[in-house]
């Protein structure tokens, strides 16, 4: 329906000057006629599909001389998103204070609305904020807590978060406490057992990844949120790499918190994200900017930032289109496929360690493996200075390894050239003057 009447808006060019015909639809079309020719066949099936996955690789400006994998940091958008962004962004410079207040932050309602859609929450559950870190932050810093009252998270949670508790720690004298994650976890239940465990009766809240950035280790929170919610605990999921990498709606999760950056998988501009907070949880989180009162119970009183652009939030429609269009499932198992194809491979070289789970409940587009003989950082650079391949080392007192992560738009040419150097880094080490 949206991306019906997405192409029906841009068909009709006079009827928006805010919708741009030229290169948004004809992306759209090309991706509709790949998505019509791959018929019923269903998404691991397609994941295999070079000639439909090409059309989606096209749909992107990435360099072709940079093999990136590293889309666990910040994602591309592609060109579609871009466009729109910058179409926009000429759009709120014609005079601001009528075209961004008047004209483009109305709009963001819209945004609103398809982000709660895709989430399956309420609009008026939904903030657009600027990454994960502020919409985690809002939450962390937000609720109220005693001098001796516990957080409760993992030693693989992501930096940021565990030093705004850390501050919280030196301010207010809460308390901190850890549980550690098997790396690679295989079941559910040990890492649930692990939180259930480590719960006392001054625990107020629990801090976890919804996938773990260090690893991609996907986590079981809905099972950790009704075993918590038992307890009078609440939980606060960190979705930094979850949202549009892989399917799945509030109700598979049942969290009363969730942050999310969109210029990750949703491959939507940078400085974008979103904050769920349940409806009757809103009252008691404080804004990290202070709201007026009349605000409590609004979700947009986490919004009252002063000036900031619109541009950015208005393209995330475009991203949605563009998300919609390949599907959601579609996505996930291209993905988790690219993943599978480097780290089946590798895995199984003299010395590699692979540091993820394979089972697909467990992992989607994020591995790391390690080899036991080589620096991981120096690895890394090497990688870098004579490949142009961009990798993450990962250095953490648990494990150390190199992450990698494809998208969309990685060929599977540039996942062989990347194989062929770590296979020959495996049997022959880094070279001397690496
Ligand atoms: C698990 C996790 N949480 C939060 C963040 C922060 O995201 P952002 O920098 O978009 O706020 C990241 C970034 O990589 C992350 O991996």
């Amino acid at each position: 329906m949206r991306r019906r009447s997405f192409l029906a808006a841009a068909a009709g060019a006079s009827a928006g000057a805010l919708v741009h015909t030229r290169f948004g639809p004809e992306t759209l079309r090309a991706l509709e006629a790949a998505g019509r020719q791959a018929g019923s066949r269903g998404p691991e099936e397609l994941a295999r599909d070079e000639g439909y996955w090409g059309e989606i690789q096209n749909a992107f400006s990435v360099s072709r001389s940079i093999i990136n994998l590293n889309n666990g940091g910040v994602c591309p958008s592609p060109r579609m998103v871009t466009e729109a962004f910058v179409r926009y962004t000429w759009q709120q410079e014609e005079a601001p204070v009528y075209t961004m207040w008047q004209i483009l932050q109305p709009q963001k309602e819209h945004v609103r609305q398809r982000l709660a859609g895709m989430f399956g929450c309420d609009a008026e559950e939904v903030a657009l904020v600027r990454n994960t870190s502020e919409a985690m932050e809002i939450l962390l810093l937000g609720l109220d807590l005693q001098s001796g009252d516990e957080v409760l998270t993992t030693t693989q949670d992501y930096g940021r978060m565990l030093t705004t508790l850390r501050q919280r720690v030196r301010r207010e004298g809460i308390e901190l406490k850890f549980i550690q994650i098997p790396t690679p976890a295989e079941t559910d239940e040990e890492i649930v057992e692990g939180f259930r465990g480590a719960i006392t009766d001054r625990t107020r809240i629990i801090l976890m990844s919804h996938q773990i950035n260090l690893t991609g280790q996907i986590l079981p929170v809905k099972a950790v949120c009704d075993m918590a919610r038992e307890r009078g605990v609440e939980v606060m999921v960190d979705g930094a790499h979850s949202f549009a990498q892989f399917d799945f709606r509030h109700e598979d999760i049942g969290c009363d918190y969730f942050g999310t950056s969109l210029h990750k998988w949703l491959l939507a501009p940078k400085g974008t994200g979103m904050l769920f907070v349940k409806k009757e949880k809103i009252p008691q989180i404080w804004p990290l900017m202070p709201a007026p009162e009349r605000m409590d119970d609004d979700i947009r009183k986490f919004e009252e930032i002063g000036t900031h652009p619109a541009a950015n939030f208005v393209a995330c429609g475009e991203a949605i289109t563009f998300h919609d269009t390949v599907g959601a499932k579609r996505k996930e198992a291209r993905l988790r496929y690219l993943k599978d194809t480097w780290a089946e491979r590798l895995s199984s070289l003299p010395g590699a360690e692979l540091h993820t789970s394979l089972n697909p409940k467990m992992s989607c587009a994020i591995g790391n493996i390690n080899l036991t003989s080589v620096d991981p950082a120096a690895f890394r650079d090497y990688l870098w200075d004579r490949h142009h391949i961009i990798v993450v080392s990962i250095l953490h007192d648990e494990f150390q390894g190199l992450r990698i992560t494809p998208n969309l738009y990685t060929t599977m040419e540039e996942l062989d050239y990347f194989c062929n150097v770590f296979e020959d880094v495996a049997r022959n080490g880094l070279p001397k003057s690496a």
